[in-house]
């Protein structure tokens, strides 16, 4: 399929950058939503498919152009995978720090002793008159029992990934990257792109 340009279905400028800077040896131009006055697009799934669909597909029949879009989210186990796709809404005025405490707070109400959780990744792109495509990317992990680590955003500095011994929070974005889910969700789809 070739593409040449491209809305990104995002108004976080840095999701847009690093994007751009991925597709740049593809030659795909990236414009936002915002560019291109289109709407923010409520999130009513309760999946990360669902939700990352509806945004592509939407923004794709408004501007009838190809449209990426993603959702992403932490899923603990114990939690019955909460906070999920509510993983952004879960923090109280998006304070991370206070969300953190809260899941801390609620794992350890669980008296559960299984502190693995995942975080998850789904790449939705939709192209006018064609099926969209979907590139799921996953991560398993502990949920430690304090934050460690000012690095990364969100949740980073209480998710040990497997076979590490420190947090997302310690983990440069570029390493971050090679073994996130958004990583490996990308990776897919830059396959895609190259034919693979
Ligand atoms: P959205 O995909 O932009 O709707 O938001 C996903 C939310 O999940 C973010 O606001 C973070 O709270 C959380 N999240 C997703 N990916 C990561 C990550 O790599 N590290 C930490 N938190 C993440």
């Amino acid at each position: 399929m070739k593409i040449e340009k491209i809305v990104v279905a995002s108004h976080n400028q840095g999701k847009i950058n690093e994007i751009k800077t991925m597709l740049e040896p593809f030659h795909i131009t990236v414009v936002s939503a915002r560019e291109l006055d289109l709407p923010d697009v409520e999130e009513t799934g309760t999946t990360f498919e669902e939700n990352s669909r509806l945004k592509a597909e939407t923004l794709s029949k408004l501007s009838g152009l190809p449209c990426l879009a993603d959702d992403s989210g932490l899923c603990v186990h114990a939690l019955g995978n909460r906070p999920g796709v509510y993983s952004a809404r879960y923090a109280p005025e998006r304070d991370f720090a206070k969300g953190m405490e809260m899941l801390l707070g609620e794992l350890a109400a669980s008296g559960s002793s299984d502190r693995s959780a995942h975080f998850s990744c789904v790449l939705a792109l939709a192209v006018p008159e064609n099926e969209t495509k979907i590139f799921e990317g996953r991560v398993d992990g502990t949920i430690t029992t304090e934050p460690q680590g000012n690095g990364g955003f969100g949740y980073d500095p209480i998710f040990k990934p497997e076979g590490y011994g420190v947090t997302f929070g310690n983990f440069d974005s570029a390493e971050k990257n090679k073994i996130s889910h958004r990583g490996r969700a990308f990776g897919k789809f830059k396959a895609f792109l190259e034919g693979k």
